[in-house]
Parts: C-alpha cells; sequence; structure tokens
C-alpha cells in the first residue's frame, strides 16, 4: 500500500474524517508566531532575512508578528468563534530541530498545546510542516540545494508525525516549491535572498519534491490513518494574444514552469516537455533516477490559488521568451495581482480531467488590502468594511460549487488568512486577515469578511450560495460570469 498510491479516493476516505467539505482558514508559523528564538528555537532563514536592512519593506520582522506563541489560546477561541471547521497551520521546523539532529522537547510541546486546543473546540487540524521557515543551519550547509538535506527533512517530519500524528490526520509536507525556490534562489526576494541561481533553483525544487515523496511514505509507515499532500501555488495563465502561436507558446510555458514542474513528477514521474527541453542541462545531475520515487503525490493536493496572468512572446527574456502583460480589463488587488475566480475553477476542471481528480483541498485564496503603516494601529481601523474582500472569496467559493458540479473532488476551503500578519517582503502592510490586527496592540477585530465567512460557512457546502450581504457588490470578481 505504502507504494501505490490510491487512484479512486476510497482509501483516501479512509485515511480522512467523516466530513464532505472543510471550511477554514490557514496560517503559517513565521507569518503569525512571533518569539522565534523563544523556549530553545533556533533561528530561521527567515528570521535571519528579515534582519538583514532593506530585505523586508518598513524594516518589519517577524520577531513579535502577531504574537501568536504566546496568544494561541484566544485566538484558537476566536476561530471557534468564526464556526472553522478546519484550520491549517504550519509548524516552525527549527524550533523542533534547533541544531542539526537535536530534538526540542519544548517547542514540540507549543504545538502540541495548540492542537488539542484546536480539537478541544472541535477544529479539524491540518498542518503543514515546512512553511518556508527552514532552520538557518541547514541553509548554512547548503539549503535544499544539497541532496543531504534530505535527511534532515526526514529526521525532522519523523519526529512531528510521532509526537503528532496520534491527533492530527491531515498533513500538508511542503508549501508551494515553486516560490520558495523561485524567490528565494532566482528573484531573491524571499530567504534566502540569492540572486539568480538557476542551477540551485532547479535543484531546491527537485529536492523539495523528492522530499514530499519521502514524507509521504514515512506518514504512511507511522501515522497510516493520516491523509498527505502538499500545497502547490498555481496560477492561471493565458496567452495574451491567443491568435498568436508565440504567445501561445510562451504562455505554455510559463503553465509548466509555475504548475506542471510541480505536479508531473508527483502525478506522472516526468518533467514537462519544454522544461527537459529548454534546462534538462540546468537539473540536477542523474536527476532521472529519481523520478520513480518522486511519483507520488500523497492522497490529496492542497492547491493554493490567488491569481491570474498573461504572458506576452519576449525574445529577450533568456530562456523563458516570455513575460507577464497585464489582461485587459482585469480587476487587480491593492499588490497588483489579476483577480480571475474563473482561474481557479479551470484549475480545478484540469486537476480533474488531466490529474486522475484527487481530492482537492484549496488551502490559501484570499485578498490583501495594502495599508501604510501610519495607518496601521489608528483606530477605529480603517479597512474592517472590506466588501472587496468579500466579493472575492464569494466568486471563488463560486468557482469551487462550479467545478464541484463539474465533478471536482475539492474537499474544502481555507481562507488566507485567519488575521493580518506578515506578509513576507510586504511586512505588515499587506494585509489578508479576516481579523484585523491591530500591530501595536495585538487587538484582534473582526472584519466584515469575518462575519460574512461566518454564516457562509453555517449556510452549508460550497453549492448552497450563501448570504447576499457583499456579493452583490462583486462586480467583476462574481464568479458567476467570470465561469
Ligand atoms: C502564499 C504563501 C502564504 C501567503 C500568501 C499571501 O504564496 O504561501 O504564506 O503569504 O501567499
Amino acid at each position: 500500500r505504502v507504494q501505490s498510491p490510491p487512484k479512486d479516493g476510497t482509501a483516501v476516505q479512509e485515511r480522512t474524517d467523516a466530513r464532505d467539505f472543510y471550511w477554514g482558514a490557514a496560517t503559517a508559523s513565521y507569518q503569525i508566531e512571533g518569539s522565534p528564538l523563544a523556549d530553545g528555537a533556533g533561528a530561521s532563514i527567515w528570521h535571519d532575512f528579515a534582519h538583514r536592512r532593506g530585505k523586508i519593506r518598513n524594516g518589519d520582522t517577524g520577531d513579535t508578528a502577531c504574537d501568536h506563541y504566546r496568544r494561541y489560546r484566544s485566538d484558537v477561541r476566536e476561530m471557534q468563534r468564526l464556526g472553522l471547521q478546519a484550520y491549517r497551520f504550519s509548524v516552525a521546523w527549527p524550533r523542533i530541530v534547533p541544531e542539526p539532529g537535536t530534538v526540542n522537547p519544548r517547542g514540540l510541546d507549543f504545538y502540541s498545546r495548540l492542537v488539542d486546543e484546536l480539537l478541544e473546540r472541535g477544529i479539524t487540524p491540518f498542518c503543514t510542516l515546512f512553511h518556508w521557515d527552514a532552520p538557518a543551519w541547514l541553509e548554512r550547509r547548503g539549503g535544499f540545494a544539497r541532496r543531504d538535506s534530505l535527511e534532515a527533512l526526514c529526521h525532522y517530519g519523523r519526529v512531528l508525525f510521532e509526537a503528532l500524528g496520534d491527533r492530527v490526520k491531515h498533513w500538508i509536507t511542503i508549501n508551494e516549491p515553486v516560490v520558495y525556490a523561485a524567490y528565494g534562489y532566482f528573484f531573491g526576494l524571499y530567504a534566502p535572498g540569492q540572486r539568480l541561481r538557476l542551477r540551485r533553483m532547479l535543484a531546491v525544487s527537485h529536492h523539495l519534491l523528492l522530499g514530499h515523496a519521502r514524507l509521504v511514505r514515512i506518514l504512511r509507515q507511522t501515522v497510516p490513518d493520516a491523509a498527505v499532500g502538499i500545497a502547490q501555488h498555481q496560477v492561471a495563465g493565458s496567452p495574451r494574444d491567443p491568435g498568436n502561436p508565440r504567445d501561445v507558446r510562451a504562455a505554455e510555458f510559463a503553465d509548466q514552469m509555475i504548475n506542471r514542474f510541480y505536479l508531473d513528477p508527483l502525478y506522472f514521474g516526468k518533467y514537462p516537455p519544454e522544461i527537459l527541453r529548454r534546462l534538462r542541462l540546468f537539473l540536477p545531475r542523474d536527476y532521472e533516477r529519481d523520478l520513480p520515487e518522486m511519483r507520488e503525490p500523497g492522497d490529496f493536493l492542497a492547491l493554493n490559488y490567488y491569481q491570474a496572468q498573461s504572458y506576452r512572446h519576449c525574445p529577450w527574456v533568456p530562456i523563458a521568451r516570455a513575460r507577464v502583460v497585464p489582461t485587459p480589463g482585469a480587476q487587480r488587488n491593492d499588490l497588483g495581482w489579476e483577480v480571475d475566480p474563473g482561474g481557479l475553477y479551470r484549475m480545478l476542471c484540469r486537476l480533474k480531467e488531466e490529474y486522475g481528480n484527487p481530492t482537492v483541498y484549496v488551502t490559501e485564496n484570499g485578498y490583501p488590502t495594502v495599508e501604510e503603516p501610519e495607518r496601521q494601529c489608528s483606530p477605529p481601523h480603517a479597512g474592517l468594511d472590506d466588501r472587496q474582500r468579500i466579493a472575492y472569496l464569494d466568486a471563488h467559493i463560486r468557482a469551487v460549487a462550479s467545478a464541484r458540479r463539474e465533478g471536482s473532488r475539492t474537499a474544502g476551503y481555507f481562507v488566507w488568512s485567519l488575521m493580518d500578519n506578515f506578509e513576507w517582503a510586504e511586512g505588515y502592510r499587506a494585509r489578508f486577515g479576516l481579523l484585523h490586527v491591530n500591530f501595536a496592540t495585538q487587538e484582534r477585530t473582526w472584519r466584515a469578511s469575518a462575519r460574512w465567512y461566518r454564516e457562509r460557512i453555517q449556510t452549508g457546502g460550497p453549492e448552497t450560495g450563501g448570504p447576499e450581504a457583499g456579493a452583490s457588490e462583486a462586480g467583476t470578481a462574481d464568479g458567476r460570469e467570470a465561469v
């Protein structure tokens, strides 16, 4: 059983609990916890990166973040008030393994208490092992660019599965390898901040995919009744001019680079054709030998979806020969990302048609508003009446409903995020929360979207429609038109 992933989903159902659909919200350790070095924790690459001058907007760091490390109890109470059925969080690896090969019981204890608190309040934990805050010691040894990083990852995984596996039955191995690799080793905008290291970026991606497959097998041995998947960031792309074959090729390459690179090895045991044609020489030597082992998607796909992009042929861009261009008429959020609920629908249908219709959890979907720091703390808080966020969430939930009607086995939806938090290089100015956080006082305040989401959950599954409040304001973000 360990060798062959279930094909029809029945075995998956056995390994998960009863709910047909989970309504949840998501966060990640470094973005919310604060106290990064408390109780024997080691530094993470994000801790180091955020403390380097000029790396994060306004010089923000995760030193305090939402102070969730100390306020987790009241945060879980808030989740219960919201009516969340599931909560996706991540574990800070350097809290658990502060030095190579060691285990820090005080770090484990925090997550153990968090899980107990969730279960007591009837909230199903979805636990991510690695959401980018790798231990600094690992990066000093070359990080995921090196193959031996997988021993460290598997050691960490085993420790966590053994400590929490009796209570946590939904696991996500790795969050968005594409973003970790591209932003960390090519664009240099995220930790560890390296630029234009194409070979390294591909090695990191390859090793993370292989690491995922190994973690799945370890989990199946240690916690046989748990379900596991990987969280993939997927962008809905299209050619700027569908009538222009060169734009079509540009969009196809972008799709293979961003999306299929991270799916095909897991589902089919191979890299996509254009990747091999253009990048084979940059992949780790002997990559082919790993492909049979990498063919292990797990029990579900965790899908993180935010945006669509259009591509145009561009001869000046090496290898990709493509660049991102605005889609005419597209609505954009404050960070400039194009809003397209139809893109989520298309992604879900494609997973159904081309990837064997896996169980899917939409483990991130959300809408940012940008509030400059001088406004951050001013009561009674700007941005509480967040109709645009409601419209966005509503439209994307409708896209999920449409895909389910077409037969997609989407089984959950998690809003990014439960509360405003440290949005990586953007610091605290980009706010995704259902709950507004005043970072000076740590006060949490419900936005209109939080009230809306609570009602939406109470209404029932994604097909049931949901309260009209806000939906009428949806405008171009209304999924019915877009889908
Ligand atoms: C995703 C990340 C998540 C959050 C959202 C906005 O790419 O996984 O941590 O920052 O973007």
